[in-house]
């Protein structure tokens, strides 16, 4: 079964072929650095880069990989959440396509993409919880199965990249922080006292990290008022030794905190032994070293996707979609866009293979 991806929720336009679960080839135009320049995504100028770069990657990746449309079996989209603009550029180039060619459509759920990643590189084990840890995102799920995802729990404030990043703005690090806090983190010693371990009082699967962020703050006012370091920070060897051991300390609250949730999942499905992590904040190294030893601990694995597809890409979207349609899965054309706030459906049909 040869499948299409699509990926346009944000600043990257991808597309990807995977044929019988593996990948292919894939191709993508990122507008990063445009966006970068008005410090954020701007959605009118993102959903206008999307319709100037997917027809033309699409004949790139035809044309490399020697494929013609008709041969497409299954065109899957993301279909959300994301900029509600820049979702339905991909969306309406995938049901043009489908309605072309006769292939099936699929809308993928973005957030399904990223945790079903993994699959690409290692066989998957099911039932698994999953976490997913982004810059928008901090959700907790179970899944039966690739296809049967049950959401567990969510960020109620910031998202656990957030934190990082909205941390590293306090802390004067530049944009966004998250992956050089790490890098800082590994270079300190960690008191595991300092800060708090936010919102673990009560018996739910959410998260909260807004105030994690305040007691830095108010840390950083009451001790670091005359630490000179250059701001805005980029090289590690320019930090001090205090700088490095708060990025340590902050480091672990957060580490803590999700595991703390991941270790309350595993207790309220005792027979659950695997763990898949994705999003942005899954490349942090203190996250991955104790999920995974977490993991075999339990007698199961942590899996989690190469770091080269846990940003956005459309190898995923493939992947997630050909998942679905070996399961006889798939949409009509009347499949609706979700942006980001809107629950997504579970509106698959049910057709037989
Ligand atoms: O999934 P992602 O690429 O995109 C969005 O959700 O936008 O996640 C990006 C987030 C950012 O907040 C970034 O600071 C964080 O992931 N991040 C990290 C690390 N690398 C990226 N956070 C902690 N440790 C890292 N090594
Ligand atoms: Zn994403």
């Amino acid at each position: 079964m040869l499948v299409l991806g699509i990926e346009s929720s944000c600043d990257e336009t991808a597309l990807a072929l995977v044929r019988d679960g593996a990948l292919s080839d894939a191709v993508l135009a990122s507008q990063a650095d445009m966006h970068a320049l008005f410090g954020g995504v701007v959605p009118e100028l993102a959903s206008r880069e999307h319709c100037r770069f997917i027809g033309p990657l699409f004949d790139e990746l035809m044309r490399r990989t020697g494929t013609r449309p008709a041969d497409i079996d299954v065109v899957a989209v993301s279909r959300g959440p994301g900029l509600l603009g820049s979702l339905l550029v991909g969306t309406a180039f995938a049901k043009g396509l489908c309605l072309g060619t006769g292939a099936r459509l699929l809308g993928v759920n973005h957030l399904m993409g990223h945790l079903l990643a993994a699959g690409l590189s290692e066989k998957l084990e099911f039932p698994a919880l999953g976490l997913l840890v982004s810059g928008g995102h901090t959700n907790i799920y179970y899944f039966g199965s690739a296809v049967k995802a049950l959401q567990l729990g969510r960020t109620i404030d910031d998202a656990a990249g957030e934190a990082f990043d909205k941390t590293g703005k306090i802390l004067g690090l530049a944009y966004p922080g998250g992956r050089l806090l790490d890098t800082l983190a590994r270079r300190g010693r960690a008191d595991a006292k300092l800060f708090p371990r936010p919102y673990l009082d009560n018996d739910n699967l959410d998260f909260s990290f807004s105030g994690l962020k305040t007691a830095v703050s108010l840390y950083v006012k009451e001790h670091f008022a005359d630490e000179p370091w250059p701001h805005p920070l980029q090289n590690p060897d320019d930090a001090p030794q205090g700088l490095c051991d708060l990025c340590a300390s902050f480091n672990l609250a957060v580490v803590d905190t999700l595991l703390a949730k991941v270790r309350r999942a595993m207790k309220r499905y005792p027979g659950v032994r695997n763990l898949i992590m994705a999003g942005g904040v899954a490349a942090n190294s203190l996250l991955r070293e104790r999920v995974t030893e977490l993991m075999e601990r339990a007698g199961g694995k942590a899996f989690m996707p190469p770091l080269s597809l846990c940003t956005d890409n459309a190898a995923m979207i493939a992947y997630a979609g050909w998942l679905y349609a070996s399961e006889g899965f798939c949409h009509d054309l009347s499949m609706e866009t979700i942006p980001r706030g809107r629950p997504i459906p579970d509106d698959y049909l049910h057709v037989p293979l």
